[in-house]
């Protein structure tokens, strides 16, 4: 906990570090009371950033207790070095040396998940970004790589397994009942990729030969309940390891890769090196406990961490302001791989909806940062969707510029050049530039400028030339410590329909031919006219395809032009964006309507368009139930000038009811067909079975709002005897939905009764029913918190009640009387004690305050108001509280 005013760290103050830590010894006894961490570090000064003086050596170091420190074997006393909360100081006298150290530490008391905790009855480490030095003394930052020698300690019979990262190189037995293991760890990492675990566990095996050849084997270690859970994340990996070597061409190195499921963890996952850290939601996975979701976030998670090995491990960053290096790029991988396992463009809709909703509000909030920020509190705060999704977006531009071929040139000089070092975001554009010739100067503004671009488009349309105008223009909003931003490269992927249906060949002025019928031009200007010739007649374009940049795209398009575009576009995305773009304008009609007192009615047109949309039995089923999603609430609020989450929530549950009513045929139609197959095929986690239930279920869930007695025996039928829990989830979520109260009860007792031992099953119990739009969400909550199978002290629970409600019930959060905020606030502040991260991730939703009206806008406030002053506050909590109020 903080006690003086937090310090502003600075990307511009970057140095090097003053010296090195070429070998790590490190030995952990673990007891139930008290661990004991000695550590031996064979350190030299950096010659880098050599002058001629010994500068001091500054080691950082958080609620650690100093037992013993020596120098080259020399006892240390008091007065040959300083210690304060967060360091410890002294003065070398030699360009190389020993020092050794051994601290003691309480993991068994560790409630923030941070350094080296319990999660049940097993230890467990979480280093990045800054934990390590809760563990040891140690110079803390990613710029210091060193080789890792383990060694851990433990009682035999309540931890049999001793882990770290590397390779098993001895291990032993002592008289006392305890015993030990020493690891091996030949690549040199930084201190936030070191792992240790100790625990119970058992394992799944199995093993994966490389493309040169080499054999690894592979060990998920998971509580011995969970052994029947693994098959998933397994199958996931070895498909990994293998795309990752066909696509990337990145081979893995040890002969060893683990994972470890752990329960009380604050993240999805962590890459340590050979010993990835999992929250046990993003590994367990089989039919009857995890949702086709839940499977597929399981396989992008175990992807995206073992992708790290060669995205984050073997090139490293520097500093933390580069975390978007290994983050941005990672995402931007998994993602690749998500897209070739399952359905790309349903991939892309997905990813482009969360982006659109959440990063875009982020970007548009008083967190709002570029993809390297310049400046931090704390960096727990910047993991953010910025950092993570739109610098996946960063990349994917970058490829969009380069092509296939070039963008995969510039990868692998990226990793030839800079292996086993720690570099800059600069480094990997430059790669990408040395690789492909290309001028990257001007688009690297998406590193440094923050906030969300808007681009207009206009068009103007000459019959006598056969000539087509789109002018672009583009403009940032001001984001905090950014007032003006310089022009972006925007990279718009379009094409050009003609009144058949068919794709224009683009021939731009000056162009000796057309060049295909879709392709990328570059806005590079504030404003910037782009003609095409042998244009035939007036053209309808097809702008932003696969949402090649992330800007808000201003086109003024018809309802009757978007309907056009959702059936003859050739681009799958834009498809469904025409569907989005009509439902937006449906719904902004329907709120103004509501807002006016007037009667609600829906535009025919949306209707008869998803009436097409369902009728058409050779479409993927897939983008069927991607195409009838409505845009959801939290993204109505984020295109909101000011926000009125009653009217919005009242105008989608008008227009939902309006289409079941209207469609309620061609609906039950497809959901009896699909219910069906999935009674006669057992499950499997594949994507034309999860498109099958995806359709099914959304047709169920409009369905239900029919109220009809023949829709309930359905829901309750597939509810009963459904093989698996994505069937069985949705039923059970429709069911809470609807008015049908007993029904709903018995649904939701049945359910707890036969899931109340897994902890992963009951958090989707909890949060089904705290994001329920259905009155008297926070009693609900309340009484949720109360029941045994809840705790605050683990994250998923946390996320699953207190997360679910503030983040996606919003009707019942933003209750007038201030009672949701209030609720939150108290939650924050009880967190701020127990697990700062969690508590800082809490307050995202309150940090959206200017959106709304301003009798919210106090309550919001004033609850911002309550947290801060509420005492001792973290580091995390503080930053994110403070810019807000700002
Ligand atoms: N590097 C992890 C990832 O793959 C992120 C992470 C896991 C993390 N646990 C954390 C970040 C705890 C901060 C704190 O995305
Ligand atoms: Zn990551």
């Amino acid at each position: 906990m903080r006690t003086e005013q937090p310090k502003v760290i600075h990307l511009k103050d970057y140095q090097a570090p003053d010296y090195l830590i070429d070998e790590t010894h490190l030995t952990f006894e673990l007891y139930e009371d008290r661990t004991l961490v000695h550590a031996r570090l064979a350190m030299q000064r950096n010659d880098a950033a050599a002058s001629s003086a010994l500068p001091p050596l500054l080691l950082h170091g958080q609620e650690l207790e100093l037992l013993s420190l020596s120098l080259d074997g020399r006892p240390l006393g008091l007065g040959d070095y300083q210690i304060d909360e967060n360091s410890l100081s002294l003065q070398p006298d030699a360009a190389s040396f020993v020092l050794e150290s051994t601290v003691c530490i309480h993991p068994e008391t560790n409630t923030a998940l941070e350094g080296l905790y319990k999660s049940g009855k097993m230890f467990c480490t979480q280093c990045e970004a800054e934990g390590f030095r809760k563990i040891t003394y140690y110079l803390d930052r990613p710029d210091v790589m060193s080789s890792f020698t383990t060694t851990v300690k433990a009682d035999q019979q309540r931890y049999p397994i001793l882990l770290s990262n590397g390779n098993p190189v001895a291990s032993g037995s002592e008289d006392d009942g305890r015993h030990w293991a020493t690891w091996e760890d030949p690549f040199k990492k930084p201190a936030y990729l070191f792992a240790l675990v100790a625990g119970d566990l058992w394992c799944v095996e199995d093993s994966f030969t490389t493309m040169s050849g080499r054999e690894v084997a592979l060990r998920i270690y998971v509580e011995p309940e969970n052994i029947d859970k693994c098959q998933h994340a397994m199958d996931s990996l070895k498909r990994s390891m293998r795309w990752d070597e066909q696509v990337y061409g990145r081979e893995y190195d040890l002969d060893i890769f683990m994972i470890v499921a752990v329960n009380d963890f604050n993240m999805g996952a962590m890459e340590n090196k050979g010993l990835n850290i999992f929250n046990s939601s993003a590994v367990l996975a089989r039919a009857e406990t995890a949702t086709d979701a839940a499977h597929q976030r399981v396989e992008a998670i175990v992807a995206h961490e073992y992708f790290h090995n060669w995205s984050g491990n073997r090139v490293t960053c520097r500093d933390w302001f580069q975390l978007s290096l290994k983050e941005g790029f990672t995402v931007f991988r998994d993602a690749g791989f998500s897209s070739d396992m399952n359905s790309a463009t349903v991939k892309r809709i997905e990813d482009v909806a969360y982006l659109r909703t959440h990063q875009f509000a982020e970007d548009a909030g008083p967190m709002a940062h570029p993809v390297r920020p310049d400046s931090f509190i704390e960096i727990s705060n910047f993991y953010t969707l910025t950092v993570y999704e739109k610098g996946a977006e960063v990349v994917r531009m970058i490829q969009t510029l380069l092509g296939e071929e070039g963008f995969r040139k510039g990868s692998d000089l990226y990793f030839e050049r800079h292996d086993g070092q720690a570099v800059t975001c600069d480094d990997f554009v430059k790669a990408m530039e040395d690789a492909t010739g290309a001028d990257l100067q001007q688009f690297k503004r998406w590193y440094s400028q923050a906030g969300t671009p808007r681009l207009a488009v206009s068009e103007a349309y000459d019959p006598s030339t056969q000539r087509y105008s789109l002018t672009f223009r583009q403009s940032c909003p001001p984001t905090p410590g950014q007032a003006e931003k310089l022009p972006f490269v925007i990279p718009v992927k379009l094409g050009l329909l003609d009144s058949q249906g068919r794709e224009i060949p683009l021939r731009l002025v000056g162009e000796g031919a057309a060049v295909g019928t879709d392709r990328v031009i570059s806005v590079t200007d504030a404003e910037q006219c782009f003609t095409f010739v042998d244009t035939p007649e007036q053209p309808l374009p097809s702008l932003l395809r696969g949402f090649s940049a992330p800007v808000k795209l201003d086109f003024p398009y018809s309802r009757d032009q978007l309907m056009y575009l959702m059936q003859h576009d050739s681009d799958g995305f834009n498809r469904w964006e025409a569907g989005q773009q009509l439902s937006v304008q449906v719904l902004r009609e329907l709120i103004d309507q509501q807002q006016r007192g007037e009667a609600m009615s829906v535009d025919q047109r949306l209707i008869s368009a998803l009436g097409s949309v369902l009728d058409n039995d050779r479409l993927d089923q897939a983008m069927v139930a991607e195409m009838l999603s409505l845009p959801g609430e939290a993204y109505l609020i984020e295109i909101s000038e000011v926000a009125d989450v009653d009217a919005i929530h009242a105008a989608r549950e008008h227009a939902r009811r309006c289409i079941a009513e209207a469609l309620f045929e061609p609906l039950w139609r497809r959901y009896q067909a699909n219910r069906e197959l999935s009674r006669q095929t057992p499950y499997v986690a594949q994507s034309e079975h999860f498109a099958r239930r995806a359709l099914q279920n959304i047709a169920l869930s409009y369905l239900m709002l029919s109220e009809r007695r023949e829709v309930l025996a359905a829901c309750q039928e597939q509810f009963e005897t459904a093989d698996n829990m994505t069937e069985r989830l949705t039923a059970m979520a429709v069911m809470v939905n609807s008015p049908f109260e007993a029904e709903r009860s018995a649904a939701l007792a049945t359910f707890a009764e036969a899931f109340k031992d897994d902890p992963l099953v009951m958090d989707q119990w909890f949060s089904v029913q705290a994001g329920s739009a259905m009155p008297g969400g926070l009693e609900r909550v309340h009484h949720l918190m109360r029941h045994a199978a809840f705790t605050i002290k683990n994250p998923n629970k946390v996320r699953a009640v207190i997360g679910a409600f503030a983040n996606q019930n919003h009707v019942n959060f933003h209750a007038l009387d201030g009672s949701g905020y209030r609720f939150l606030a108290d939650q924050i502040i009880m967190l701020n004690a127990l697990n700062p991260q969690i508590a800082s991730r809490l307050l995202t939703p309150l940090t959206r305050w200017r959106k709304y009206d301003d009798a919210r806008q106090a309550l919001m406030r004033g609850e911002l108001e309550r947290v801060l002053a509420s005492g001792e506050l973290s580091s995390d909590v503080f930053e994110v509280v403070s810019k807000s109020l700002a």
